[in-house]
């Protein structure tokens, strides 16, 4: 069911790969919810196609952008706000990618370079994002930015390896950015921390089944789903939230909460 709660608003979607993809389904609800959209990726995940679908369905144009250039960043929001004929409202930051746990490469011998590509693709590129949209005056006042993180910016979860690292640094430049975009514009800006999700990213991390598995049987409402994200942003990106900033806000089926669950004491019990 729509609510009309993006009605007249405009906005840059970033990170849909496939029908996965949690940005996948923020675009179709943006879209349900009367939203005129702008869909980003990088260059080189476009070349499977995909996202020419959801583009068809949302009415939407791509714009290609590699988010650790600050130049197809600049591309990707000039040409946006002249797409959708006016400034932006909201932004969906949804990319992440670690090159060293595509490798599997443990934390112990972690290869600095990639490192290096981890934190800049997960965690700078949102903060190159908001200093060209700051540059360019390129955000609406009241206006809204989401970013999507992962429990693992505060717990240890050993196959996460760099990405909790860029997971901290990017609840960070959220309210660092968050502080200053409030004062110049009004803008909110906040990360979600999501529950495991099935998807391309997510099922990338090693033993990812038995962790998907563990923090469902941990979280009493249950893992929230990609669907279930992309209503949470929806409602981030309406006006019903316009003193929300600078958080990291849980969508996680109550999992940070919990210390131990029936299920996992089940799991666990020798049977009688
Ligand atoms: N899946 C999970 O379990 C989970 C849990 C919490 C948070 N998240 C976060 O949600 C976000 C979206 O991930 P997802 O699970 O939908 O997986 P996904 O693989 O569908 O999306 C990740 C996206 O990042 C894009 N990307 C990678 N490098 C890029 C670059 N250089 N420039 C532009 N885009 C680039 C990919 O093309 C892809 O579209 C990520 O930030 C991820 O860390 C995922």
């Amino acid at each position: 069911m729509a609510y009309n709660l993006l009605k007249g608003k405009r906005g840059i979607i970033s990170g849909a790969l496939n029908e996965e993809s949690i940005a996948w389904k923020v675009a179709l609800k943006a879209h349900e919810e009367g939203a005129e959209i702008v869909l980003t990726n990088a260059p080189l995940a476009m070349r499977m196609g995909e996202i020419n679908k959801l583009a068809e369905t949302c009415n939407a144009q791509i714009i290609p952008a590699d988010a650790t250039s600050v130049e197809d960043i600049e591309n990707l929001f000039s040409k946006s706000t002249e797409i959708l004929g006016g400034k932006i409202d909201f932004v969906l930051h949804s990319i992440g990618m670690s090159p060293n746990i595509r490798k599997g490469k443990s934390y112990g011998d972690l290869n600095y370079d990639w490192f290096q590509k981890t934190l800049d693709i997960s965690a700078l590129s949102f903060h190159k994002m908001m200093a060209v949209a700051e540059k360019q005056d390129a955000m609406n006042e009241w206006g809204s930015i989401v970013a999507l993180s992962y429990i693992a910016a505060q717990r240890v979860f050993p196959d996460y390896t760099d990405m909790s690292q860029a997971k901290a640094v990017l609840e960070s430049i959220a309210r660092n950015y968050g502080y200053r975009f409030a004062k110049l514009k009004n803008v909110r800006v906040n990360t979600i921390s999501q529950s495991p999700t099935m998807t391309t990213a997510g099922s990338g991390v090693g033993g990812f089944d038995a962790f998907f598995e563990y923090a469902n049987k941990m979280s009493p409402l249950g893992n929230a789903s990609a669907e279930d994200c992309a209503n949470y942003c929806i409602m981030m990106f309406s006006d019903l939230t316009r003193k929300v900033t600078m958080q990291n806000l849980m969508h996680d089926g109550g999992f940070s909460s919990t210390g131990i669950t029936e299920d996992i004491v089940e799991m666990i019990s020798p049977k009688s």
